[in-house]
């Protein structure tokens, strides 16, 4: 593919550099552990991490399951700094709607907080079930609308939560998605992490924008946000849980 059409592809507003989203965004143990245990992945499969970043995930996946890990992305840097980080695992500069990777040969894929991101959805589960084994399985993990509204972080900044509910939609749009591009037994299945409470330690990472959305509103709405966001822990004087909210989609490829 040629470069201006990757970055296109790469959406303009994903500023995190891979060592500003890995000390940012990190690693999500609690999820990965649920996603290895439902796709029921040990160490005889293999696996397709799509969209696997700086290759966090991918690794945990590895560690807890010992199944052979292959970690996909379309950003070269990431791909590149992942590749330096994690000995045990192989990673793929590629495209998720054109994945250098056999027909049939793959156990489970598996798109961590990256589907979004994919330019043309359907496209891109053809292309992994074409790759997965018969009855080979996915897991999405993502969020929506509905809980990105439920977020401190993302309510004090309009523009960027409107921005971000456009984008993740809810999770029947995903799996009307996998109906037509032959997946089954669909399921969807609820996960919220407790991260830390809204407290000076939130607001400060919040001041280091570790989304890339908040990185393209306006300086005057990030002022405004942060101002809000500071009311609000003297009001409940940091007593406010906060959650990292996911949905998780399951599914089979039906290639029988
Ligand atoms: C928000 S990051 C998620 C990273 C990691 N999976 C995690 O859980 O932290 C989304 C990743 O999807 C990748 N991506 C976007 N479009 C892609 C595509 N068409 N094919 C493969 N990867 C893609 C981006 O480069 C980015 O690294």
């Amino acid at each position: 593919m040629k470069g201006s059409n990757v970055k296109k592809l790469l959406s303009s507003h994903d500023q995190l550099s891979a060592d500003e989203y890995l000390s940012l965004r990190g690693e999500k143990y609690n999820l990965c552990n649920i996603i290895a245990s439902r796709l029921s992945l040990n160490s005889s499969h293999v696996v397709l991490d799509i969209g696997c970043g700086p290759g966090q995930n991918s690794n945990r996946f590895r560690e807890i399951t010992s199944a052979e890990v292959i970690g996909v992305d379309l950003d070269i840097k990431r791909v590149r700094h992942a590749k330096g980080l994690w000995k045990n695992i192989s990673f793929m500069h590629a495209d998720v709607a054109a994945l250098p990777v056999e027909a049939n040969s793959i156990n489970a894929v598996t798109s961590m907080i990256s589907f979004h991101r994919f330019i043309n959805k359907q496209q891109a589960l053809k292309e992994m079930g074409r790759v997965l084994k018969p009855n080979g399985k996915i897991a999405i993990a993502t969020t929506t609308a509905e809980k990105l509204k439920r977020r401190v972080d993302f309510q004090m900044f309009p523009s960027a939560l409107s921005f971000e509910c456009n984008r993740f939609g809810s999770a029947e749009e995903i799996v009307k998605l996998l109906k037509i591009s032959g997946y089954k037994n669909i399921c969807i299945e609820d996960f919220s992490d407790y991260i830390c409470n809204v407290d000076e330690g939130f607001m400060s990472w919040v001041k280091s924008k570790p989304f890339s959305i908040f990185r393209h509103i306006s300086e005057k709405e990030f002022e405004m946000g942060l101002n809000k966001l500071q009311e609000l822990i003297l009001l409940t004087g940091s007593s406010l849980p906060h959650y990292d909210d996911y949905t998780l989609i399951f599914g089979e490829y039906d290639n029988g």
